[in-house]
């Protein structure tokens, strides 16, 4: 059983080796030291075996509780957040704190990873009702490229900058979709507070075709925070990204997902 297991692993780190994958995930992951600790391990040995790593992040949580203590209430509109000026600055703040926690845990093992923000994201105001929420014009892959093949791992807060130099929030599942487009990466592993994507009776869907997915938009299966991870699934995968997971973050998720046949979460493919 032990062999069997371990044949299947070294099959996929082979088949992995020199290709990049973008991993996101929620600010909720740091609630529990226990899975940043194995997340960032898993990522260093990804990293070591060759895997050309992107991570990016949001700080949903944070920014929730930090509003609440300013008197703001958070609002959203399917799944993207209502960004006044006063909520924005408290988004870059919960963002970077979030970011250096995760540069941080994954520096203890292994001093690789690059914390990056609004450096990375030429954006445009979406719609108006949003306020200070992007929309993604360019992603500068040629810097995040860069970084990749000197041997470093960017860990990346969605902020995007418009060409008056203001910023701008952007929901990360959304900017992972793009960076993952930008970069021809072969993989989007999103990791989240749910096992995967659920249907209608709140099963767990172990497969998901475009088509599919769109349909549980359209029937209101999905909403809210969902409704950004799949859509930024299917333009992903429309743009050529082989294979996006969607998967509960907990103790060595990542490693579970992408080194065994059964995976822990929903596959969308195309
Ligand atoms: N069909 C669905 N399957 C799974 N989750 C769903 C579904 N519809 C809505 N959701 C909601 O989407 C949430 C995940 O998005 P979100 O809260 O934004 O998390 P994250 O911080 O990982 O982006 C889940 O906790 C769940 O409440
Ligand atoms: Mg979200």
């Amino acid at each position: 059983m032990l062999e069997r297991k371990l044949i299947e692993a070294l099959h996929y780190i082979k088949k992995f080796k020199g290709k990049t994958f973008v991993i996101k995930f929620g600010g909720e992951i740091l609630e529990d030291e226990n899975v940043l600790d194995t997340v960032a391990e898993d990522l260093c040995l990804l990293h070591d075996i060759g895997i050309k790593l992107v991570v990016m992040h949001g700080a949903g949580t944070l920014i929730s509780s930090n509003m609440r203590k300013f008197g703001l209430e958070p609002e959203f509109v399917r799944g993207e957040r209502v960004t006044d000026e006063k909520t924005l600055e408290l988004v870059i703040s919960s963002l970077i704190r979030v970011n250096n926690k995760i540069v941080g845990n994954i520096n203890k093992n292994n001093p690789i990873a690059i914390g990056l923000g609004g450096s990375v994201f030429r954006v445009r105001r979406k719609r108006k009702e949003l306020g200070y929420v992007g929309e993604v014009i360019d992603v500068n892959s040629k810097l995040l490229s860069e970084i990749i093949e000197s041997g470093y791992m960017p860990v990346i807060f969605p902020i995007g900058i418009d060409e008056s130099g203001n910023s701008f929030n952007i929901n990360a599942d959304v900017v992972a979709g793009e960076v993952a487009k930008a970069l021809n990466a072969t993989k989007m592993i999103i990791l989240t507070n749910v096992d995967g994507v659920l249907d209608r009776n709140g099963r767990l869907i172990k497969q998901l075709d475009i088509k599919s997915a769109r349909e549980l938009i359209k029937n209101e299966v999905v909403t809210g925070g969902m409704i950004p991870k799949l859509e930024s699934g299917i333009r992903a995968l429309s743009e050529g990204v082989e294979r996006v997971h969607i998967v509960k973050a907990g103790e060595h998720a990542i490693l579970g997902e992408l080194l065994t046949k059964e995976g822990s979460g929903t596959m969308l493919l195309r």
